[in-house]
């Protein structure tokens, strides 16, 4: 897997976060630190809280969704050091140091990521749920230029209820598509 993926636009002075959730106290929390969507963020937390939570609750980036929380529908799929992973399985600790991708993050300079942009084009989305984890998922295999061949395989950990996954797959075909030239 690649470690390439472009920190996005919109990078903006480091911020310390300091909410920790409701189970947090002075004595158990920890300053951790990383990039997120192109800026550095501290926060105090607990180091075992899920970073799933501390993105959508503390930092409020509630693009990422949580479906099962037990790391079988790749709702909260984000990208953390250009590589696909489930939110909802890493303590924020991990996060020390890493470059980490939300949803929120993907588009550039207030252009969609051609992920997004053939999602809209395409139909790709239903209720929704599924959504920001597919595209970030798609948005890494666009990224590392992997052939069509693969859509299946890359995103057999996002799971849809919706869609029957055709029109997921015409949107993540027309990213790659516009994105490679047709090359698959
Ligand atoms: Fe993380 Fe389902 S909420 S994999
Ligand atoms: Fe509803 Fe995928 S659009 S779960």
């Amino acid at each position: 897997m690649s470690n390439d993926t472009p920190a996005p636009a919109g990078a903006t002075e480091p911020h310390v976060h300091d909410h920790g959730g409701a189970m947090a106290t002075g004595a158990n929390r920890q300053a951790i630190t990383f990039t997120l969507n192109g800026a550095e963020v501290t926060v105090n937390q607990p180091p075992f809280r899920r970073l799933l939570d501390v993105l959508r609750e503390d930092l409020g980036l509630t693009g990422t969704k949580e479906g099962c929380g037990e790391g079988e529908c790749g709702a909260c799929s984000i990208l953390v050091d250009g590589a696909p992973v489930n939110a909802c399985l890493i303590p924020v600790i991990q996060a020390q140091g890493s470059t980490l991708i939300t949803v929120e993050g993907l588009a550039s300079h207030e252009m969609l990521h051609p992920v997004q942009q053939a999602f809209i084009e395409h139909g790709g989305a239903q209720c929704g749920i599924c959504t920001p984890g597919m595209v970030v998922t798609a948005a890494w295999l666009v990224d590392n230029q992997l052939p069509a061949e693969r859509i299946g395989e890359v995103l057999a950990g996002n799971i849809c209820r919706c869609t029957g996954y055709a029109s997921i797959v015409t949107s993540v075909k027309a990213a790659i598509e516009q994105t490679q030239g047709g090359r698959s």
